[in-house]
């Protein structure tokens, strides 16, 4: 049986050309035993019919704040506190910014600000508007509050441009809807994750690094913590917000990120290498600046290996956690990962392809394959937030 079965999920849809897919979700939601009612905005109605969402709902849709036959039917507080889920698709760059705004300026927002329902959306827009910063930061302010993002996907878009923005398949929508309600997969578990670049100090002023974003690891953090666990996130510098409830642990140098990690991995029933680690520092840090040496063309710095902190916990006699590695690899990525799994006696490595554009380092999206001792699973390109759902779900299910 559907987790969806006998949940109220209020759809309230906006104007996007995605709106067409409406009718195909509300379907969908229904077969597996949710309640739909249907909310639109003005724009929405140009896109796809309100008699068409009250056909495949089989309720009359609700589009108006003051619609005195609709208010005496179910009334707009009363629509918000029937909801188990309000889900937004698609959700427009004007009805975000609105969300971020506390707007009740329609009946849609009013009954966003009226709920105690947990909300999700599923943004959907031309992947510039998407990319711009007000965008951007309208999204992290509905994040911090709580709001469940779903997507968007990464591809071609109705505009006839290529990039993120597609509102993701009414069927992923759905296995969204079914995993909020799923019972929580990793609650009473403790989840350690690293993440970011680590620095390695030359002088006092100069270190050596690398371009990690720190994305893909908090976007991990932040999936393990909506499954029920507890997250440490042992972070390299990075300029990203410790999502909410996560213990979040900053490090600079590979060798302070070795320790943290020592110590959080033996109370850890899983660890995720996440980090991009320096494999090498220099031998000694000088105690004050480096000075340009008059008629001295080069310099040379001896550089010594840093600890393998992956390979450390997986090497862990006692208490040693399922233990999750990843492989950034530019070619033969299946071999080179598959041998990095056994040399580092991991459980999981999570393989992918940074060669490609639009994937990996300091992106937003990324594809990966995940490999086991006896089997892998491709994850195609998606959101890293909905990457990291993915591959928390398939580590639950080895654990
Ligand atoms: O050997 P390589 O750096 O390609 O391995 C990548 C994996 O090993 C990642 O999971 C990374 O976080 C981890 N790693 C580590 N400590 C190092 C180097 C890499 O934990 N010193």
């Amino acid at each position: 049986m559907s987790t969806l079965a006998g949940k109220n999920i209020l759809l309230g849809i906006s104007g996007g050309i995605a709106a067409y897919k409406c009718a195909e979700l509300t379907r969908r939601l229904s077969e597996r035993g949710a309640q739909v009612r249907v909310v639109m905005t003005n724009a929405a109605k140009e896109f796809i019919t309100p008699l068409t969402m009250q056909a495949v709902s089989g309720h009359p849709v609700s589009d108006s704040l003051f619609d005195p036959a609709a208010e005496a039917s179910m009334g707009h507080i009363e629509l918000a506190k029937w909801a188990d889920l309000v889900l937004l698709a698609p959700a427009t760059a004007d009805l975000i910014a609105r969300l971020s705004a506390g707007m009740g300026n329609d009946l849609l927002t009013t009954l966003v600000l009226a709920t105690e329902a947990p909300v999700a959306i599923a943004p959907a827009m031309n992947q510039q508007m998407y990319s711009n910063v007000a965008t951007q930061e309208n999204l992290a302010t509905l994040t911090r509050r709580g709001v469940n993002i779903w997507g968007p996907a990464a591809g071609e878009q109705a505009c006839g441009d290529v990039g993120p923005g597609r509102m993701l398949e009414p069927m992923q929508l759905v296995e969204h809807s079914e995993a909020f309600f799923a019972p929580k997969s990793l609650s009473g578990k403790t989840v350690t994750i690293t993440a970011g670049p680590t620095r390695e100090a030359i002088d006092p002023v100069r270190y050596i690094s690398n371009h990690s974003s720190g994305k893909m690891g908090f976007a991990l953090a932040e999936a393990a913590k909506s499954l029920g666990a507890e997250v440490n996130l042992i972070a390299g510098p990075v300029s990203l917000n410790t999502p909410k409830g996560v213990n979040c642990i900053n490090v600079e140098s590979a060798q302070q990120m070795f320790e943290a990690s020592a110590q959080q991995a033996i109370t850890s029933d899983i660890f995720i290498g996440c980090a991009a680690v320096a494999d090498y520092r220099p031998e000694t840090i000088a105690d004050n600046k480096l000075k340009k040496v008059d008629g001295q063309d080069d310099m040379n710095i001896k550089m010594v290996k840093n600890p393998d902190i992956i390979a450390h916990v997986a090497g862990l006699s006692h208490h040693r956690p399922f233990t999750v590695g990843f492989a950034a690899e530019t070619q033969d990525v299946e071999a080179y990962a598959k041998s990095k799994l056994e040399r580092k006696n991991l459980d999981m490595i999570c393989a992918n392809d940074v060669s490609i554009a639009g994937q990996g380092f300091n992106s937003d999206n990324n594809a990966i394959t995940a490999f086991w001792s006896d089997g892998k699973q491709s994850l195609s390109l998606e959101s890293k937030q909905n990457i990291a759902r993915q591959i928390l779900t398939l580590i639950a299910e080895k654990l």
